[in-house]
């Protein structure tokens, strides 16, 4: 019989609504999260002469020295914070990276706050070490900022974690300095751990990104090569741990992961030392894609309320439109050929949302929203069960 555990797994709504799309014909995806651009070239380059070179055997369970280095390097470069590399774990991806530090910090019916919209994946990582997930609201009059009041309303003695996502995955708001400070200050004061998702840092539009490393040592934080570099299928990622962790998440590490693939980790280097104009360009063309589709909501009578400033996701409030968010992306997908994500993939407070992803080429969005533009002068004709 499946583990309990297993059960209580949920699927991952923006895979099945790309499973539906695919079946489609014609279809624009502004569902899925993966960026549209390639890896720098001299990432192709190191992997491919660092494979011929023998380096497929196992490394150290917490990552080569030279890449462990480098990422300490790139915490001095982008932030002006001193990171001892031998507080650095790298991973196969971010996602195994949380997987580390829930199983280090958790322990059974022992709970982890999570802001309302999350990832849609947080709540199963919790479940999966044992934990219990308890959220707090995130409002879009707030753009959609957790704030720490909320944070400390949602606490209780069994606390052990505050995961936090920066920028973040569905709303693109980005955590202010002030407000990280005030999540630190309060972890410190209740004896709780941050965890903090940086998967999505470099991808911020004219605001300054925070780290939490800035404000505390005591914190875990998740990082990888995924977003910024366009590197998803590599799987490549890092994690920061406190001291006093440090032991016990690299023996976790040994066990569950034994490592990072080894060539892919010296490309992690060379991604590391790409010169900044690269991602100069790349954030310049998600802005525009941004302001593109924030334009276009406001044009279809919906009040996004916030403006997201990172990664590459507008979460928008449907409420306006007949029927449920579930039937408007029904509608969406089935009358528009636009497959987008319904909210509720992302928590509760989501519900009446749609996420829209723009890692996508301009061209795809401009024929998403005039595709938009013509069905929904249709949709008051929208059947309640479209879809369905
Ligand atoms: C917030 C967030 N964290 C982690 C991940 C997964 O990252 P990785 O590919 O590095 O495991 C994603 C992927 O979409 C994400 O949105």
């Amino acid at each position: 019989m499946v583990s309990k555990r297993a059960r209580e797994v949920t699927p991952f709504m923006a895979m099945d609504v790309l499973e539906r799309a695919n079946e489609l014909d014609d279809v624009v995806h502004l569902e899925v999260g993966e960026p549209d651009f390639e890896p720098p070239e001299a990432v192709f380059e190191t992997a491919i002469s660092s494979l011929r070179d023998g380096n497929t055997n196992y490394t150290a369970a917490r990552g080569k020295p030279e890449l462990r280095r480098a990422i300490a390097a790139h915490y001095d470069r982008e932030y002006g914070v001193a990171v001892d590399p031998g507080r650095i774990v790298v991973t196969p991806g971010t996602s195994p990276g949380l997987l580390l530090a829930l199983a280090a910090l958790v322990d059974p019916g022992e709970e982890v706050v999570l802001t309302d919209p999350h990832y849609a994946c947080y709540p199963n990582f919790v479940r999966t070490v044992g934990g219990t997930v308890r959220t707090v609201p995130l409002r879009p009059e707030d753009g959609f900022q957790p704030r720490a009041d909320a944070f400390e309303a949602g606490l209780s003695a069994l606390t052990r974690a505050l995961l936090l996502n920066s920028p973040a995955n569905p709303t693109g708001a980005v955590m202010d300095g002030e407000t990280l400070a005030d999540v630190a200050d309060l972890a410190e004061a209740t004896d709780t751990t941050p965890v903090v998702d940086e998967v999505y840092h470099g991808l911020s539009y004219d605001v300054d990104e925070h780290t939490m490393l800035e404000y505390t040592d005591d914190a875990f934080v998740l990082n990888g090569f995924s977003k910024r570099f366009a590197m998803t299928g590599w799987r490549l990622g890092w994690l920061i741990v406190p001291e006093a962790y440090v032991d016990a998440v690299n023996r976790l590490a040994q066990n569950l992961l034994i490592c990072a693939p080894n060539f892919v980790q010296d490309a992690g280097v060379a991604a590391l030392e790409t010169p900044p104009d690269r991602l100069v360009e790349i954030r310049e063309t998600y802005r525009e894609r941004r302001d593109l589709l924030v334009d276009a909501v406001a044009e279809w009578g919906l009040d996004l309320g916030y403006t997201p400033q990172g990664a590459y996701y507008l979460l928008v409030d449907v409420r306006e439109l007949p029927g449920d968010a579930l039937d408007v992306a029904d509608f969406l997908l089935e009358e528009a050929g636009v497959a987008v994500t319904p909210g509720v993939d992302f928590g509760e407070g989501a519900a009446d949302y749609l996420r829209f992803s723009y890692a996508t080429d301009i061209e795809a969005i401009e024929g998403a929203i005039e595709r938009i533009d013509a069905a929904l002068s249709t949709y008051g004709e929208i059947p309640s069960e479209a879809g369905n």
